[in-house]
């Protein structure tokens, strides 16, 4: 059974890591799917973000991350995949979630959603709000993988922001 986990990861959170290890523990084949949205001004590109994300679950032998655009249902019938994971933190989701899924299935019946919930850990945390507290100079440890924290920092530190514009592209990253 093959499975899509559609989102903007930007950035991939802990939540998001741990949903993709319950998925892949559930599911025969995981999808990680990165929505390329030309709309929105994300703060990673999709690239980095699929870079972030290969890096994350590459322990995971059945999870491969992806990207698409257009309907989710039209990418997840060219997968051959029977549902759509998503994750519910809150009741606050619930609307949201809810509102996709029932769409989802009107646009592709034989299409599931499966929700999953993330540790408890998690149930506050939003990639919005991991980018609003960076951005603002909050911590983020435990919220992000380290190695997301790291490029958070590479984005937004003016400091390292200047290091990194002085260094010549083949330079030595540090
Ligand atoms: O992580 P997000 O931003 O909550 O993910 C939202 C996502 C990517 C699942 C949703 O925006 C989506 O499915 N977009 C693709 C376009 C589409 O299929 N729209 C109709 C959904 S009902």
């Amino acid at each position: 059974m093959i499975a899509i986990y559609p989102g903007s990861f930007d950035p991939p959170t802990n939540g998001h890591l741990d949903l993709i290890e319950r998925g892949s523990h559930i599911f025969d084949e995981l999808v990680v799917a990165i929505l390329r949205n030309a709309e929105k001004s994300p703060l990673f590109s999709v690239a980095e973000r699929r870079q972030m994300l290969e890096d994350l679950t590459g322990r995971f032998a059945n999870v491969r991350v992806d990207t698409f655009d257009g309907l989710t249902v039209e990418y997840a019938t060219r997968m051959k995949a029977r549902v759509v994971l998503r994750g519910i933190r809150a009741i606050s989701d619930y609307e949201y979630e809810l509102q996709m899924a029932l769409m989802n299935r009107k646009l592709q019946p034989r299409l599931e959603t499966v929700f999953m919930m993330p540790a408890e850990q998690y149930s506050y945390l939003s990639s919005r709000l991991v980018r609003e507290v960076a951005q603002l100079g909050g911590s983020i440890q435990d919220l992000v993988p380290d190695t997301v924290e790291r490029e958070l920092k590479k984005k937004l530190d003016p400091a390292i922001r200047r290091q990194y514009a002085r260094k010549p592209k083949a330079g030595r990253r540090v």
